[in-house]
């Protein structure tokens, strides 16, 4: 996950899980309070209240979710980050077979049709390949009646979050996008990868480029919501209920007429989006 700090997923976290990554990390305030939001709308305690974290990368949310009582898997496309998960989840004494686990669509066992009562993602769709792959299988794992909470990157937030680059992603995927990366490299924008650290100016900017063709890929939001909605979900845009902007001064907007949707375009479009979902409860 890329969070607030500029907490870089790339290269710092190519390491196993460690005790001490799960003793500091947070589960987001607005997750959090959806998570409980709907286990008491489901009537289910919390250590019957099936989550899965989808793109789990190395687990440390499942892994703080578990302790917190929640019944938390993962499920990942990539073998390596359970890998680097597993230390840490025994470690914590929290480890599990199965816990987490490859997807279907990437040829692992995934998990069963409508086994979870929610699924969430952190930092996930600005990666995904195949959106209605993804959405398709989400759909399918959720139980009747079931929810998702999904927050990514906003397509044109002016920062790249992952190469805290400005503006790279606004441009396509071609010698523009290059020379705009070498461009912030020149000017000192890099991200401060270790696996970069000794390669000169030209591999690194060869680095950061193909990371942001081949592992980025921003959409518009309706494209999410489209993909949500094919597969049968209702979907609504989650934002403006996050604590972190209750709270905030921008709240204010809400007050004047029209104010509620300019706040939300201006979210979702420049900072991030977050979506919730839910299936239909009868098919
Ligand atoms: C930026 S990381 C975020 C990891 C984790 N959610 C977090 O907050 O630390 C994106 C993760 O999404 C995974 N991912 C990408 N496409 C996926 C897909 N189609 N299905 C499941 N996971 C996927 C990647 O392997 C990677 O671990």
């Amino acid at each position: 996950m890329v969070d607030d700090e500029g907490d870089c997923y790339v290269d710092d976290k190519y390491q196993p899980l460690t005790l001490r990554d799960i003793d500091s990390y947070r589960v987001d305030p607005g997750l959090q309070d959806f998570l409980e939001r709907k286990r008491a709308e489901a009537g289910v305690p919390r250590h019957e209240f099936r989550v899965l974290d989808f793109g789990c990368g190395r687990g440390q949310s499942v892994a703080l979710l578990r302790r917190q009582g929640w019944q938390a898997y993962g499920l990942e496309v990539d073998e390596q980050w359970i890998r680097y998960a597993e230390p840490g989840l025994r470690e914590a004494g929290l480890y599990e077979p199965g816990l987490l686990r490859i997807g279907k669509n990437a040829g692992g066992p995934g998990f069963d049709d409508g086994f979870f009562h929610l699924v969430y993602s952190s930092s996930v769709f600005e990666h995904v390949l195949d959106l209605p792959a993804a959405v398709g299988d989400i759909t399918r794992m959720t139980t009747a009646g079931g929810w998702g909470y999904h927050w990514f990157i906003g397509r044109w937030s002016p920062v790249e979050r992952h190469l805290d680059m400005p503006l790279v992603h606004w441009l396509p995927k071609n010698r523009l996008r290059w020379c705009m990366v070498a461009a912030a490299v020149l000017a000192g924008k890099e991200p401060g990868w270790k696996a970069v650290a000794a390669m000169d100016f030209w591999q690194r900017v060869n680095v950061y480029y193909d990371y942001s063709v081949r592992e980025t890929i921003y959409r518009p939001v309706t494209a999410y919501q489209n993909a949500f909605i094919d597969a049968g979900q209702q979907v609504e845009l989650e934002v403006l209920n996050h604590p972190r902007l209750r709270g905030s001064r921008l709240s204010a907007l809400n007050q004047i007429p029209g104010g509620k949707r300019m706040l939300e375009a201006l979210c979702t479009t420049f900072k991030i989006v977050i979506v919730s979902t839910q299936k239909p409860a009868t098919a």
